[in-house]
């Protein structure tokens, strides 16, 4: 681990500590944008990279960079890289966003991560936060912000661009996952209230999860019934987890799900944003019996 100090661009002094680990996997996921569209992470694998700029309404960081945005998607969309924001914060609804598109010209589709498990999985935690992901390899490439210029022989940073140069020459096969540690103001912190932060937070099997699962999913996945599985044990469920994760991460389950602020339907399927973020945490932690 290397540590390297610059003065940053938003005359603040901020000191970036940068690590190399091992490529960091992570799993599929599936978000519509703030205009309804739906975006697939593994659906942009004809890609080289998929640029994941944090964002959220009141952050300045985000409001003073759009044009050096325009100028990185200009300089790589060519390069098979794709550009999206991603808004995780409470409160910043899909109407918001969309006005928020009218005064900035985002150009770019704004995914509404509305239970904020993308950011988690991302491990991020501030708007301005920028992600480099491999869509083809399904992994994390680079964490951390925009590239800062050099000033009065203090070296600028590259590793933004080195990523994206590395993705467009198709060298990303496990290389690895770059975080650069940075400051951000305060109103570009995202605050995540439901998040587990200690084992005391995660959701009790018996008390929380089992009736969501009965509610939203036993209906099929019953002894006989349409689903491919039967939820009818802990143990059943603790070996479905994974994939179980994969589905709701992805929105496939439970089936018939629509963006009610977009469309809806009279069968919808609808998750209340809790109750997933019940689940999935209750699955990342190992889906524990107690
Ligand atoms: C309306 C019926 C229905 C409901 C409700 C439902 N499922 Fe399913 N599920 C299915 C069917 C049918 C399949 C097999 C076809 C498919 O994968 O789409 C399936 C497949 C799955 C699979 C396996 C996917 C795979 O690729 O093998 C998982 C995991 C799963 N469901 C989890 C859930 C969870 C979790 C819930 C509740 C949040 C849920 N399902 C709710 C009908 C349902």
């Amino acid at each position: 681990m290397k540590i390297l100090k610059y003065f940053g661009l938003l005359a603040a002094v901020l000191t970036a500590a940068q690590t190399f680990a091992a490529p960091q996997r992570i799993g599929d996921f599936n978000l519509i944008d703030e205009k309804g569209t739906a975006h697939q992470f593994s659906k942009y694998a004809y890609q080289n990279a998929l640029v994941v700029i944090s964002q959220q309404n009141s952050c300045s960081t985000n409001a003073a960079l759009f044009s050096e945005y325009r100028i990185l998607q200009t300089k790589w969309d060519n390069e098979g890289v794709s550009f999206v924001m991603m808004n995780s914060t409470v409160g910043d609804t899909p109407e918001k966003l969309r006005n928020y598109d009218n005064s900035f010209n985002v150009n770019m589709p704004i995914l509404v991560d509305d239970t904020q498990l993308v950011a988690e999985l991302l491990g991020i935690t501030k708007a301005g936060e920028v992600v480099v992901l491999d869509p083809k390899n399904m992994s994390i490439l680079y964490r951390g912000p925009m590239d800062t210029p050099g000033s009065r022989g203090t070296p600028g940073t590259t590793f933004l661009k080195d990523t994206l140069a590395a993705a467009a020459a198709g060298e990303t096969r496990n290389r690895d996952t770059v975080t650069v540690d940075f400051e951000a103001p305060a109103d570009c912190i995202i605050d995540f209230p439901n998040a587990v932060t200690s084992a005391d937070d995660v959701p009790d099997y018996e008390t929380e999860i089992a009736p969501i699962l009965i509610e939203r999913c036993v209906v099929c996945h019953i002894e006989g019934g349409i689903g491919p599985f039967a939820m009818n044990s802990h143990q059943m469920v603790q070996g479905w987890s994974p994939m179980m994760r994969e589905v709701l991460m992805t929105k496939r389950m439970p089936p018939a799900q629509v963006d009610p602020s977009i469309r809806h339907f009279e069968n919808a399927r609808n998750m209340p944003i809790e109750e997933v973020q019940k689940l999935v945490h209750w699955i990342n932690a190992g889906s524990p019996r107690d």
